[in-house]
């Protein structure tokens, strides 16, 4: 434990799922102050209350305007004196529930409304989070999810695969500009986990079904809980993952394509 001690973080998309459960782990694990950001107000103070009011703040930022991020991440430095990890996390698995967003049937403004997210959002938060780092002299680490998504086609929901195919560029690209100053990009690419986003893109409810959903991976015995993807997480933001940058990290038991 403690892998995070003393650090100071931003959560996107931290209100829920995967970013709800790595708030509690970098908490676990030592760090300073942890700033949650979403646009779920309401659930984004709970989880700010539940991970402890001394350490845990919530601010609402909709990641798709660059304004928005640029005063979250002052607001972090502002507030606790630097910004050690950025978790890239927000993110939306559908914009349309009317079409499946394959090659032959795209709705293009639903195309646009997920990309706003998923891409932008990301390009933001690594572009505001890495220009913080670099001005406070941090070697800071920005994580990043990307998704299976991100190195396999589908026939349906394109629009998402080709975001997550984006963060893996972005990743790419950031960890060589930002290596330079000794900041670390990489990202982390879940296999389904049951959260409120699968569950919205695969339209079911019942935990139950979880397992059938998660039943596409070699490894058998458990299915892939958002727990597994926060020590992936942790694992990339702290000290243990000094010499790596650039990686992309599949937390999915071995996802059959
Ligand atoms: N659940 C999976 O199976 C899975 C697999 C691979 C990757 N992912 C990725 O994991 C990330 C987290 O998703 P999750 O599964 O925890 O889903 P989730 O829906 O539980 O959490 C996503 C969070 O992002 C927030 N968000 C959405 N739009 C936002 C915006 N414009 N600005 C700020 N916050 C916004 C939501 O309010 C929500 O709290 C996403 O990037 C998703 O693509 C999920």
């Amino acid at each position: 434990m403690n892998k995070l001690q003393g650090k100071v973080a931003i959560i996107t998309g931290g209100a829920s799922g995967l970013g709800e459960v790595t708030a509690h782990h970098f908490a676990a694990h030592g760090a300073r102050a942890i700033v949650i950001a979403d646009v779920q107000d309401e659930k984004g103070q709970k989880v700010a209350v539940e991970v402890g009011s001394n350490i845990c703040t919530y601010v609402h930022c909709d990641v798709r305007d660059e304004e928005q991020v640029k005063n979250l991440v002052e607001f972090t430095v502002k507030s606790y004196g630097c910004l050690d990890i950025m978790f890239s996390n927000a993110g939306i698995g559908r914009a349309t529930h009317t079409c499946d967003q394959t090659a032959l049937d795209m709705d293009l403004s639903a195309y646009d409304k997920l990309m706003a997210v998923n891409v932008r959002g990301m390009a933001a938060c690594v572009k505001h989070a890495g220009k913080a780092m670099v001005e406070g002299h941090v070697r800071g680490s920005i994580v990043c999810t990307a998704s299976v998504a991100a190195s396999v086609g589908s026939e349906k929901f394109a629009d998402y695969i080709m975001s997550k195919h984006a963060v893996l560029g972005l990743v790419r690209c950031a960890s060589l500009k930002l290596g330079a100053y000794g900041i670390r990009v990489n990202c982390v690419s879940p296999g389904a986990v049951g959260t409120p986003l699968l569950k919205d893109m695969l339209e079911y409810e019942n935990e139950e079904e979880d397992k059938v959903v998660g039943s596409n991976q070699y490894l058998k015995g458990e299915v892939l809980r958002p727990k597994n993807v926060a020590d992936a997480v942790v694992f990339l933001a702290s000290e243990d993952s000094e010499f790596i940058t650039g990686h992309n990290l599949a937390v999915d038991g071995g996802c059959k394509t």
